[in-house]
């Protein structure tokens, strides 16, 4: 290896006689290195942030990403404000950025080094005034604009008044799903938020109040809206006004323990009479049916009834999700698996086989008990 280098540096000596030999090789060597670091750094970059801004663009057009969810296709405020303000601090700063590295590629190329190159430095400039004042200016004013573009969209979200016809809901965080109450229409539901459609017949929003009943949450439905923690002893506030019908899917989006990827929740945004009807149904008390009175009593004789709400009955607890209409939910366990019977039966035979350490026990219930309570469970419609 250092006989190799002698003899480049000889080499480069030959070359170029009117430099000392050693310098020359050893700067000129550092010079094209750096410059090719440089470079590749700037490609990986420049690479990084075109895939950033194609994927906002190309994404949309690819259409049919039923089931995923995307920051770059909101279909409700404030998602859609968000995504315009975020698109515009990156537009200006990728011109930032296109001017900074196309001056720094530029002086890379036009000022390399050459055959020839007397290696004293070159002059020293300082003290001048326009260049420091243009570059002490320049970045202020780009900042303050940042600033005050964002700042305006925070007020807007926050500022937001309920019009009207608002939809309030309360969402309590637990570890691992999502209680749901609204207040005013007596409906108390779990992991499944149902929201009206806001159409040019009118504005619906729906307001949340956010709480948590243990740690920290947080509620993120990228299609919808920004996020939101959930803290405890503190009551924080959002809201969403989907403009086009359908299941929006979202999750916990602050580490929450154990289960925490299986707290998913999600939107359901109904047109106006489809979401009367809900809210009708809803704020009935659970059906009662004699065939299944066995599984009725094996439900309310265990301690069931400690935790779980079912309207119309003496089963009155809230450590976990209120059963009255369970039946009207696509999921169980917040998402971990679908509303079926096999799930329901493998459920409440053991909790946790579906998702372990989730804060409901294995009841040990033997098999016909447990079918007895699937059987009145699947009553509760
Ligand atoms: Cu709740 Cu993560």
């Amino acid at each position: 290896m250092a006989r190799e280098m002698s003899k480049i540096q000889e080499l480069l000596c030959t070359k170029r006689k009117t430099v000392p030999c050693a310098f020359s090789s050893m700067s000129f060597m550092h010079l094209s290195l750096y410059r090719r670091k440089i470079l590749r750094a700037l490609f990986v970059f420049a690479f990084a942030l075109t895939c950033v801004v194609v994927a906002g663009h190309v994404e949309p057009v690819l259409g049919s990403t039923d089931g995923v969810t995307s920051i770059f296709r909101p279909l409700s405020q404030p998602a859609q404000e968000i995504k315009e303000t975020s698109f515009l601090v990156l537009a200006i700063c990728a011109v930032i950025f296109v001017v900074v590295a196309g001056l720094l590629v530029y002086a890379l190329v036009r000022f390399r080094h050459r055959a020839g190159d007397q290696l004293s430095e070159p002059p020293q400039v300082y003290g001048s005034n326009q260049i420091e004042l243009a570059w002490t200016v320049l970045p202020i004013l780009i900042v303050f604009v940042l600033i005050l573009v964002t700042s305006r969209t925070i007020a807007d979200i926050q500022d937001r008044k309920a019009p009207r016809g608002a939809i309030q809901a309360t969402v309590i965080g637990h570890q691992w799903w999502w209680e749901i109450r609204y207040p005013e229409l007596g409906i108390v539901t779990a992991n499944e938020l149902h929201v009206p459609l806001s159409d040019v017949t009118g504005s619906r929003p729906t307001f949340l109040k956010l709480q948590s009943a243990d740690v920290a949450h947080s509620f993120w439905v990228p299609l919808l809206s920004g996020k939101t923690d959930l803290i405890p002893n503190r009551e924080n506030m959002m809201w969403i006004e989907p403009t086009k019908p359908g299941t929006y899917l979202g999750n916990c989006a602050e580490y929450c323990g154990t289960q925490h990827a299986r707290m998913l929740i999600r939107v359901v945004v109904h047109p106006p009479d489809e979401f009367e009807r809900w809210v009708r149904a809803q704020q009935q008390s659970a059906s009662v049916e004699t065939s299944t009175a066995a599984g009725r009593k094996v439900f309310f004789a265990n301690s069931c009834v400690n935790c779980h709400s079912i309207g119309g009955t003496s089963a009155q607890g809230r450590f976990g999700p209120d059963l009255t209409h369970l039946m009207s939910r696509e999921t169980l366990a917040a998402g971990a698996v679908p509303n079926t019977t096999d799930n329901l039966r493998l459920w409440v035979r053991d909790p946790q086989k579906i998702k372990i350490g989730c804060l409901m026990p294995n009841m040990q219930l033997t098999d016909a008990e447990v079918d007895q309570v699937v059987a009145y469970l699947q009553t509760l419609k």
